[in-house]
């Protein structure tokens, strides 16, 4: 049997992966497939080349999502994507929380608004459902990395925030939430899938003073132990996502103001996998991706 050619699809500021995919990469050729980083907006690339495309690193696609839907649907049509096109278009839009919500998942409290619509005043908006006096997130309902988020103070005293809402709206969906305090203290909690099992779990944690936990804003990841509440509400939320597991996948939950587990994000499009913070996990992933890639190639010769 040929070695199987697996295309790790990333973008064009990173020709050469970030580092947890640079470990998805190695432990695939360690395995003995054969492995690119074709980027996904690259004309050139002929992705029915690949035994399997998986998407990786296309971490601008929030700034030409409908360009990046419309290259999934392309690519599943002459070979294997995962996730699935489908699974692709829904999740690129953190609408999809609403759907989690109306499935029973216990998500971050979203007030929802569409774009072309005039912002409420967003002082008005927070008394409504409650929040008065309290600190707000206002953001992109299309985002990662924490791109186009903003911080309200309580009040929103300067009409920073009501500006920067009519601004997303001008633009496209927007989402407010509740500032959880819980971010500063404990960060995120991710839990990774591997085909619908639970692979490792780890804790983001940002530095004093910051409440995002990504790493450019100076957020450590460690490996952690999930109780056996988050393993539940991870394993609904993956559940009432899709019928088949996806090959990977990352919920991430965060400590609500009674301390409960919320669903602050699904991420089935290009979670990064925290794959150093586990021995063994970036070799389970290859395997799977490996076995994904063979069937495959197999299907493609019957
Ligand atoms: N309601 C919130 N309260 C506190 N922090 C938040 C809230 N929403 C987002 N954040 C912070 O901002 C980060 C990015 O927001 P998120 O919704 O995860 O979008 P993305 O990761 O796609 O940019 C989160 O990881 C968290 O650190
Ligand atoms: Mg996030």
């Amino acid at each position: 049997m040929t070695a199987p050619l697996i295309a790790l699809a990333t973008c064009e500021e990173l020709p050469d992966l970030d580092p947890d995919d640079r470990l998805l990469a190695d432990a695939l050729r360690a395995l003995d497939a054969e492995v690119a980083a074709p980027v996904w907006d690259d004309p050139a690339v002929e992705w029915g080349a690949f035994d399997l495309v998986l998407v990786r690193s296309p971490w601008d696609y929030h700034l030409k999502r409908a360009a990046f839907v419309a290259w999934a649907k392309e690519v599943a049509g002459v070979t294997a994507l995962r996730n699935p096109a489908d699974v692709i278009g829904w999740n690129t839009d953190k609408t999809y929380l609403r759907t989690l919500a109306e499935r029973g998942v216990e998500t971050v409290p979203t007030i929802w608004l569409p774009h072309g619509e005039p912002a409420p005043a967003l002082a008005e908006l927070l008394a409504e459902r409650g929040w008065a006096g309290r600190e707000a997130i206002v953001k992109p309902t299309i985002g990662l990395g924490s791109s186009g988020l903003m911080r309200v103070p309580a009040g929103d005293p300067a009409g920073d925030g009501a500006a920067h809402l009519r601004g997303l709206l001008a633009d496209g969906d927007a989402m407010v939430q509740p500032f959880l305090p819980s971010l500063e203290r404990e960060g995120e909690l991710s839990l990774l899938f591997c085909d619908g099992e639970l692979s490792h779990a780890v804790r983001k944690r940002p530095p004093a003073g910051e409440f995002r936990v990504q790493p450019n804003f100076g957020a450590v990841a460690e490996a952690a132990r999930p109780t056996a509440e988050q393993v539940e509400l991870a394993r609904r939320t993956l559940a009432a996502a899709s019928d088949v597991p996806p090959l990977y996948g990352r919920v991430d939950l965060v400590a609500g103001d009674d301390d409960q587990p919320l669903v602050m994000e699904l991420e089935l499009v290009e979670p990064t996998l925290y794959l150093a913070a586990a021995p063994g996990a970036a070799e389970r992933f290859a395997r799977a991706v490996l076995d994904a890639a063979r069937a495959a190639a197999a299907a493609a010769q019957a």
